[in-house]
């Protein structure tokens, strides 16, 4: 499983690549407002904070495939590194897919609500494809079950057009959809904060240290030697 920050917040990237095993960072267009700076400095930045290698995914927002098309270009030349763009599941936008493809430049097809939309992504040359588990949920569509059959079909095709899952608004989401055989997902940074927080690990680290130093003492080399 990979796991990438779905988020534009310079600090927490910073912070999240630190700590956590980090594949990259997604963005959209709502993410990348909310930071209220101008887009290209933004991105320029997150790219500095995870480094070149890892993968930075930025969506367009044209409404033709040319549009598309060109707006990808110019966001690769303008930014360095492993760039994925981000193209929604529209007829356009599956045109742009095979446009980019055609360019050897990868695409994530996004906005997928359906799993025959992300099997018609994939035909048209999608690396990746992103369905929307929570806002699914909030239609009355099962997210995570859309994620398996999305699976099935990618398994049925022998496609390697990879699952990255994103919408997520509690740790059971994602757990589930790992599950469902997700191979990456996208996650903000408060969820996953919580993917390892658990009280009863803190207090067993709390009782094991208590009693070491009740035979050890206190000193801080008392393992490492001094
Ligand atoms: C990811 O790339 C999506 O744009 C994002 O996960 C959507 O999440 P939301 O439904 O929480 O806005």
């Amino acid at each position: 499983m990979r796991l990438y920050i779905d988020s534009a917040d310079v600090k927490k990237i910073e912070y999240l690549n630190t700590y956590y095993p980090i594949a990259g960072v997604t963005t959209n267009p709502s993410i990348i407002v909310k930071e209220n700076r101008p887009y290209l400095e933004l991105l320029k930045d997150i790219r500095a904070a995870i480094g070149d290698e890892k993968e930075l995914f930025v969506q367009v927002i044209g409404d033709t495939a040319e549009e598309m098309v060109e707006e990808s270009k110019y966001i690769r030349n303008q930014l360095t590194g492993n760039i994925v763009m981000k193209i929604p599941v529209t007829e356009e936008g599956i045109r742009a897919i095979k446009l980019l493809t055609a360019d050897n430049i990868p695409t994530l097809a996004t906005t997928i609500y359906t799993s025959f939309q992300a099997l018609v992504a994939a035909m048209a040359g999608a690396k990746f494809v992103a369905p929307y588990v929570n806002r699914m949920d909030n239609l009355t569509i099962d997210g995570v079950k859309v994620v398996s059959e999305i699976a099935a079909l990618y398994k049925n095709y022998g496609i390697e057009t990879e699952i990255l899952a994103a919408s997520f608004k509690n740790v059971q989401q994602v757990y589930d959809v790992c599950l469902a055989g997700a191979q990456t997902v996208t996650v903000g940074p408060d969820l996953i904060e919580k993917f390892i927080a658990f009280p009863a690990t803190e207090n067993d680290v709390q009782v094991f240290k208590t009693e070491w130093q009740k035979v050890y003492g206190l000193d801080k080399n008392s393992l490492v030697g001094s």
